[in-house]
């Protein structure tokens, strides 16, 4: 089913007029008319003033994060919660960072913060409904957009952050964290190497198990409930995969989407649910939590083709007993690597040393411990110990901040443009859409509008530390980051 053009109209209407009404310089017109943003690069910033929105449990990490990177300075923040703007306005003024603008109080400060002329980027850590309009809003008001994932919720918002991009000439990054992981930047360093011949399969997923955090409270029950249980509401209305990102970026790629290939259509299909309330009614008896119904399955499994033939198997559970994976698993004509299977390794190889003997074992921890000290992606080998010493995710939500900052400091293209946001975003709707029609063949659109065709595969990239000022032996371990 191929997202028509009238629909995006449609979807995406009120938000010139919301520009306009909110006295932003330049109110939104539908269509994208300043060309392809493809390998684009925004004039070099020095320094990088960014707002922080969304002061949550991965909000306040980010703030502590981007105030350690030199030249990047936190100068405003908001929160609906004041509290929150408090407290993290209290963190950088205890570390001798600048004073911040704090904005509160009211369900749509955040206008007022995009369109302060101080900043330069606005990073976004809020609930998913909130991620497009802010990150629309915030190019209308002349702002680089950076998004927490999953960055765009329906194909409406992934076209409209595609042509506001390219209308605007502002970056779009989702801040996915995965693709800086370390397995995931061995096995892109591998596979651009041809160590697995050419690639033809894909196994990657979010298999996290979050009951807990979907139900727990978060805060005191003010009435006004508008954070409260926010992952929950969406999952109790939703099939589907609503969170593909972790899973899919890292692997999209090593196969090169939107750059030599793209995704060209899905089939999804999901278990029933049974864990999410068989939870509920243990761990709360006798209350609403116990009641209600979660249409989401506890698996969603879904099957993508892309043009040039590959298949990709992306699997989402956040509710069923199992170990945390994103599987992370890429196939060629000369082998395999499994990005995360844990234990007893961090990732699992097999390779085939002449064509037809088969690779019918996975190469024995020692040589695959060598392997992966001597093929660690050259990002890791610069910054990789400084950011596991920070923290966050083991380190990948830092070295992920730091090549982002750096890329706008030295005027480069960004890895990830609102091309991948868009492409392995709509996906969640596409799931949906599959499992509520029995699994019915969905078309993805191409976004790129043909780019993908020229675009480059994203390079082997690093950073300069000694270029960033950036002093490694004053880097503390921050408590704040989440490390699962
Ligand atoms: N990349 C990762 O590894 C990763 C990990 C965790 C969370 N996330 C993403 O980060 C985002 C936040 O997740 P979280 O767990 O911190 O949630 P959270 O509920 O702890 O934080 C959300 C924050 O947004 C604030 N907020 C809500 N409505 C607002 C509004 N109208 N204006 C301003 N602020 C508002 C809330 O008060 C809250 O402080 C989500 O999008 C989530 O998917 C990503």
């Amino acid at each position: 089913m191929e997202q028509s053009r009238r629909d995006f109209l449609k979807g995406t209407a009120w938000m010139g007029a919301a520009a306009i009404a909110a006295g932003c310089a330049n109110g939104l017109k539908i269509g994208g008319a300043g060309g392809s943003m493809q390998g684009f690069a925004a004039a070099p910033l020095k320094k990088v003033r960014v707002g922080v929105v969304g002061i949550g449990s991965r909000g306040e990490g980010a703030v502590h994060r981007l105030a350690m990177i030199p030249g990047v300075e936190v100068r405003a923040l908001c929160d609906i919660r004041e509290p929150r703007v408090a407290i993290a306005a209290k963190w950088l003024q205890e570390n001798g960072k600048p004073t911040p603008r704090l904005y509160s109080g009211s369900a749509d400060a955040w206008r007022q913060m995009c369109e302060w002329d101080g900043i330069d980027c606005v990073y976004n850590v809020t609930p998913w409904s909130l991620h497009a309009p802010i990150g629309l809003y915030a190019m209308e008001c002349g702002k680089h957009a950076f998004i927490e994932v999953p960055s765009a919720m329906t194909i409406d918002e992934c076209w409209a952050l595609v042509e506001t991009a390219e209308r605007t000439r502002r970056h779009c990054m989702q801040l996915e964290n995965a693709c800086y992981g370390e397995a995931e930047m061995l096995a892109l360093n591998l596979c651009r190497q041809g160590v697995f011949g050419e690639l033809v399969h894909s196994e990657c997923a979010y298999i996290h198990d979050l009951r807990v955090g979907n139900y727990q409270d978060q805060g005191p029950d003010d009435g006004k409930g508008y954070w409260k249980y926010w992952r929950l509401r969406w999952n109790q209305q939703h099939k589907g995969n609503q969170y593909t990102t972790h899973g899919l970026g890292p692997i999209s790629q090593c196969l090169n989407i939107n750059r030599g290939d793209r995704f060209d259509y899905l089939v999804s299909l999901e278990s029933r649910q049974a864990n999410f309330t068989a939870y509920a009614k243990a761990a709360f008896p006798e209350t609403w939590k116990a009641r209600e119904n979660v249409e989401m399955g506890d698996m969603n499994s879904t099957l993508i083709r892309t043009v040039n033939g590959c298949s990709i198997l992306l699997q989402h559970d956040i509710s069923t007993p199992r170990p945390y994976t994103r599987i992370n698993l890429l196939t060629g004509t000369k082998g395999v690597i499994w990005g995360m299977p844990w234990r007893p390794s961090p990732i699992r190889i097999a390779l085939e040393e002449k064509p037809g003997a088969g690779a019918h074992k996975f190469l024995d921890e020692d040589k695959t411990e060598e392997i992966r000290k001597a093929q660690r992606h050259p990002l890791w080998r610069t910054a990789g110990e400084v950011a596991k010493k920070v923290g966050g995710h083991g380190g990948m939500d830092f070295l992920m901040d730091l090549r982002w900052a750096y890329c706008l400091q030295n005027g480069l293209p960004l890895d990830m443009d609102v091309y991948d946001l868009a492409s392995w975003c709509c996906i969640s709707e596409l799931t949906e859409r599959s499992v509520r029609n029995r699994s019915a063949t969905m078309d993805v659109p191409d976004f790129t509008k043909g780019g993908w065709r020229t675009a480059k595969p994203l390079g082997i990239v690093d950073i300069d530390l000694a270029k960033m000022d950036f002093d490694a032996s004053r880097v503390k371990r921050d408590s704040a980051q989440i490390n699962i």
